[in-house]
């Protein structure tokens, strides 16, 4: 055991119960709540969550309600971003979490709202917990048409797209918007809200940017590596979709290369911090190196 797993053991409970009662409790209509309930509840990795009590943790900010809040927050507005995704005129996923994707259990216009209602009371959660308007300026600012779903139109606009196959600067700007900037608003918001001091701030976004650059190139090695049932969501299928990413830019040994890379970079990044369990995120990373 790890410190990392430690940490993800401690919390991840404790994540899953707060989703679960206070999705029940604060959502009027059992019909909307049900329907955001079952994607949340599926059974993610709370990555990003973890990622913002860890970040925390490592700043020496005690952990409570209102911190848990925030981190479940998160996961509302990352799992909103999962639901549209796999929608049939995005990526027309049929699985996800190993279960069947909200389309295709509820019905489309069902999944469709069921994100939308996940976005606000994402952020709503978020300025509760935190009372913070810099807090809700970085999340908004990280989601909106800056951040992810700027990122996830270019993804949409790139496949089956030729001209921006060899394109890495393309490529790079379009994986850091989608997936990147959550990754980096679920550190920076911690450091903000735990007051890092200016030298802990850098350090600590300097990790997030490389861990945040990172998770999506292991996204894609997921899709060819793993199985769906070890995935939970369909893979081998990016390329086929013609999706264009860095696994098809560079080939999968440069790309675990590149990851490696990134990794060690992530790691260098935390020295000078208490940045064990942080470190242990990218652990994560093993089964497709
Ligand atoms: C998958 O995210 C989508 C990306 C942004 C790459 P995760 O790998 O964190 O998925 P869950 O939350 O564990 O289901
Ligand atoms: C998803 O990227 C990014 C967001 C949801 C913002 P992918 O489309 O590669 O994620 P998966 O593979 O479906 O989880
Ligand atoms: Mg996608
Ligand atoms: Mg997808
Ligand atoms: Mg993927």
């Amino acid at each position: 055991m790890t410190a990392f797993t430690y940490f993800k053991d401690d919390w991840t409970p404790v994540i899953d119960d707060y989703l679960a009662k206070h999705l029940a409790d604060e959502v009027d209509s059992k019909k909307i709540s049900q329907t955001m309930s079952y994607s949340v509840m599926a059974g993610g990795k709370r990555l990003r969550p973890l990622l913002f009590l860890a970040t925390l943790n490592a700043l020496g900010k005690k952990i409570e309600e209102p911190e848990i809040r925030i981190a479940c927050g998160i996961e509302l507005i990352h799992t909103y971003s999962l639901i549209h995704d796999d929608l049939p005129a995005m990526d027309n996923d049929d699985y996800r979490r190993g279960k069947l994707t909200s389309h295709k259990k509820w019905g489309e216009a069902e999944a469709i709202l069921a994100g939308d209602a996940l976005l606000p009371l994402g952020i709503q959660w978020i300025a509760q917990g935190s009372n913070s308007a810099e807090l809700v300026k970085i999340i908004t600012q990280a989601v909106g048409p800056n951040g992810m779903v700027g990122g996830q139109y270019l993804d949409i606009d790139s496949t089956n797209n030729e001209s921006v196959a060899g394109d890495a600067d393309f490529i790079n700007k379009m994986e850091w918007l989608k997936t990147g900037c959550l990754i980096q608003a679920s550190v920076e918001m911690a450091a903000v809200y735990a007051k890092a001091t200016d030298i802990e701030q850098v350090k600590l976004i300097d990790y997030a940017k490389a861990f945040g650059r990172s998770y999506q190139i292991y996204d894609d090695l997921v899709d060819v590596v793993e199985t769906s049932e070890e995935a939970g969501k369909a893979t081998h299928k990016d390329q086929e979709e013609g999706k264009n990413n860095t696994l098809t830019l560079l080939g999968i040994d440069k790309s675990r290369k590149e990851l490696r890379v990134l990794i060690k970079q992530a790691k260098d990044d935390l020295h000078g911090l208490n940045g064990e369990i942080l470190a242990g995120f990218l652990d994560l990373y093993q089964k497709v190196l």
